[in-house]
């Protein structure tokens, strides 16, 4: 399939903000409780959201975040909607899918492997990141031969179907749809998709052809998160010159409250 054109001007910003180009401690500005209150209120939404999206299922919800194209913020959206239903005082796990381009281990400071490649051997996978209260963490491993075949294993069916008994959610961080077939692949893993859009960035061509593939995949599409929103931005300064304090503070009182896992 053809790659989407995008400006050249756009290619550059998103370059700059690629992950793998800053620094951990830059990257986890914008992550757990680091984040702005306004952004910290745009994934509580999210959070809601998802909830309602997924109602119907009792048991363990496994969600998967995926993309049009690689840097439109789905490791972000992954950690953030993990450490939000953490702070409701759910039994979340976090698993970086991304068996290509792992990200999630450096970003919240916990071991590169053993991860899902390593799921099969027996070895204790789990992982607590200081960083992300209340949040268990399963990182990529050691990159496999192909991690398409890993991901859409019966092994791997099994691997979640088993955690599942152990957490309320299961956020999985995968690679862009329009890059390789894995998130597609790993559809049969979870009960929904969130696609992250980065505004300014997705062309809606690509997000067509995205929607396309996981239908015909026949995954859910759970919704879409808008990331780089340079609209709520403004909207929510307003706001928080009225009302942040008393939000802010509000805030820090649930986020001591939330009970670990
Ligand atoms: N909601 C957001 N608003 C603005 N910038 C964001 C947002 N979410 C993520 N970013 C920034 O976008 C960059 C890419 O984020 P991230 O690594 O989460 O993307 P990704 O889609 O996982 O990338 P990849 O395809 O390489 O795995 C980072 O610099 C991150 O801080
Ligand atoms: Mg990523």
């Amino acid at each position: 399939m053809q790659q989407p054109v995008l400006p050249r001007e756009v290619r550059d910003v998103a370059k700059k903000m690629m992950i793998e180009d800053i620094s951990p401690e830059e990257a986890r500005k914008y992550i757990g409780p680091n984040l702005s209150f306004a952004a910290a209120e745009a994934y509580k939404r999210l959070r809601t959201n998802l909830s309602f999206s997924l109602a119907e299922k009792n048991r363990c919800k496994v969600i998967g975040v995926t993309s049009a194209l690689k840097g439109e913020g789905k490791s972000t959206t992954s950690i953030n909607i993990a450490y939000t239903f953490a702070q409701t005082g759910k039994r979340v796990l976090l698993m970086d899918g991304d068996l290509r381009l792992p990200t999630i281990a450096k970003r919240l400071g916990v071991h590169s492997r053993p991860g899902i490649s390593n799921l099969l051997a027996g070895n204790d996978i789990l992982q607590r990141s200081a960083f992300l209260d209340g949040v268990h963490v399963i990182a990529a491993g050691d990159i496999p031969p192909n991690p398409a075949e890993l991901l859409g294993s019966e092994q791997m069916v099994q691997s979640i179907e088993a955690l599942s008994q152990v957490f309320d959610y299961i956020i999985l961080d995968l690679p862009p749809v329009t890059v390789v077939s894995d998130a597609l692949i790993a559809s049969k893993l979870i009960d929904g998709m969130i696609v992250v859009c980065r505004q300014d960035y997705c062309e809606k061509k690509a997000i067509a052809e995205t929607v396309r593939q996981l239908k015909f995949s026949d995954c859910k599409i759970l919704g879409f998160a808008v990331t780089g929103s340079q609209i709520q931005k403004k909207n929510y300064r307003n706001y928080k010159k009225d009302y942040g304090d008393y939000y802010e503070s509000g805030e820090k009182i649930a986020r001591q409250d939330a009970p670990a896992l």
